[in-house]
């Protein structure tokens, strides 16, 4: 290796490293990089004639060839491989060093190495990254957390190498902690409602009213043209035109009905449940990739169970049309979900969040960037005290004119027996949410009955029980 001192240090050379070491470099900095696979190594060395960039073979190299104090980012996958990477590198590490962990790690992970290492005098972040191989490459959305202070010292770092939304970057020091793993997560629980909404009109417009994959192409090319307008609606209609270099298919044809999940949207649920925030949608997007696995099982229950024969009779432009402000709609009760979470985990957990940073930096580089955002920032913006998003003047207006769609779209998958449970939810959602009275008082009088577990009245301060006029059952 050569003499010089790099700026960065980057350990994990995978997509993810390898681009944003490339990304780094495109703006000026100079990177070190270490992976245990050495191939990895090479193939970085590779662009040493074009970028201000070094391959190192051992930790210790890898330590000499950084300035002091160093910076270093990892980019493993989530879990204990984070700790083994700090244990080994520790040893060459000294006091003020600052180690970003840029992958999905669990909140709860990134507070306790916070503490570990704090007592060696090491800072470390939690860095949520989204965007993709193409984002890590060409400008990702950035959540930082931890101490100020670190962000302060990589935050040109970080701004240079992110995505751009009106020229703004798509990085804002979120909060102390584990506060940029949390909204990564929170990030991630909005990719998957997002992901299983568009799964569910697929659904309705293929099985339901029989198109083909070049009219679906057109259909959510257009409804990229429109509200819309996001990462995840554009590349699905990139996604209907690929052709299967094995059999000449479409290739979406030839992909087994079993989503994978590495786990993030499943954190955000079992928070939002910790926390007592309702997240449905995001709880039924989980649910419904858990449904997908049991493919042999739904194979079965196809031949046993009865139901309607999911045959849409209705004008296809008519149902893309009404589908296309249904999603809409429920995107929208999706992020107000998402926001209403993190508002209550900024003050559960102290990260005193500003929602208008977090929604100002999801606009561009992540996997949720939408045209829908910009109206949030203003939401959040203009009335930053407000519970719930779907009560901001834009957004209350914008469900109303939207919420028949959403009813007509939920009926037609009820008359047909085609399952939209994550469209269905937030129809809801929204219809809970907006019930002055909802039957809990019913509910209350059942633990009541069954348990002693008391009430609150609605006339009256105080806790009740009633020794209830039992029968025997
Ligand atoms: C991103 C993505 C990224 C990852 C997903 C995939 O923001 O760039 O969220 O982090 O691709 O977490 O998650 P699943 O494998 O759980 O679908």
């Amino acid at each position: 290796m050569e003499k010089r001192l790099y700026d960065y240090g980057m350990i994990g050379l995978g997509t993810m490293g390898r681009n944003l070491v490339y990304n780094m470099c495109d703006h000026g900095f100079s990177v070190a990089g270490f992976d245990k696979d050495f191939s990895k190594v090479e193939i970085l060395e590779k662009g040493k004639g074009i970028y201000k960039i070094c391959g190192a073979h051992n930790l210790k190299e890898f330590a000499d060839a950084l300035k002091k104090p160093r910076v270093i980012l990892l980019l493993v996958p989530a879990g204990s491989i984070v700790d083994s990477v700090i244990n080994k590198l520790k040893p060459w590490m000294s006091k003020n060093d600052l180690v970003m962990d840029c992958g999905n790690s669990h909140y709860s992970d990134t507070n306790l190495r916070i503490k570990k290492l704090e007592k060696e005098k090491i800072h470390f972040m939690g860095v949520g990254i989204s965007g993709g191989e193409s984002g890590a490459r060409n400008g990702p959305s950035i959540m930082p957390g931890g101490s100020k202070k670190a962000y302060e010292r990589v935050a040109p770092l970080l701004e240079a190498i992110s995505a751009k939304a009106k020229g703004e970057p798509c990085v804002a020091y979120l909060g102390p902690g584990s506060a940029g793993h949390y909204v990564k997560m929170v990030h991630n629980g909005i990719e998957y409602a997002f992901m299983q909404l568009i799964a569910e009109a697929y659904q309705l417009l293929k099985q339901g009213a029989g198109m083909s994959n070049d009219q679906l192409h057109d259909i959510f090319l257009k409804w990229n043209d429109g509200s819309l307008k996001s990462y995840l609606v554009s590349i699905t209609s990139d996604i209907f035109k690929q052709k299967d270099n094995l059999t000449g298919n479409r290739l979406v044809d030839m992909i087994l009905d079993s989503a994978h999940q590495k786990g993030t949207g499943a954190w955000t649920t079992e928070d939002a449940m910790a926390l007592q925030v309702p997240v449905p949608v995001i709880d039924v997007a989980v649910s419904m990739r858990n449904i997908s696995i049991l493919k042999e099982e739904r194979l079965v229950a196809q031949k046993q169970l009865q139901g309607p024969d999911m045959k849409i009779n209705i004008d296809k432009q008519k149902l893309a049309d009404t589908l296309e402000n249904a999603l809409y709609f429920s995107i929208i009760t999706v992020f107000a979900q998402g926001m209403a979470l993190l508002r209550n985990a900024s003050d559960a957990y102290q990260y005193d969040l500003k929602l208008e940073d977090i929604a100002g930096i999801w606009r561009e580089g992540c996997i949720i960037r939408a045209s829908v955002l910009d109206d949030i920032m203003a939401a959040v913006t203009t009335q930053p005290a407000l519970s719930n998003l779907m009560l901001s003047e834009v957004f209350k207006e914008k469900l109303a004119g939207l919420q028949e769609n959403a009813r007509q779209i939920v009926r037609t998958g009820i008359n047909t027996g085609i399952p939209l449970p994550a469209l269905m939810a937030s129809l809801s959602y929204y219809d809970s949410y907006r019930s002055g009275w909802l039957p809990d008082n019913l509910l209350q009088a059942q633990r009541d009955y069954f348990g002693a577990h008391t009430y609150e009245r609605t006339d009256r301060e105080g806790t009740f029980h009633t020794e209830w006029n039992q029968k025997q059952h």
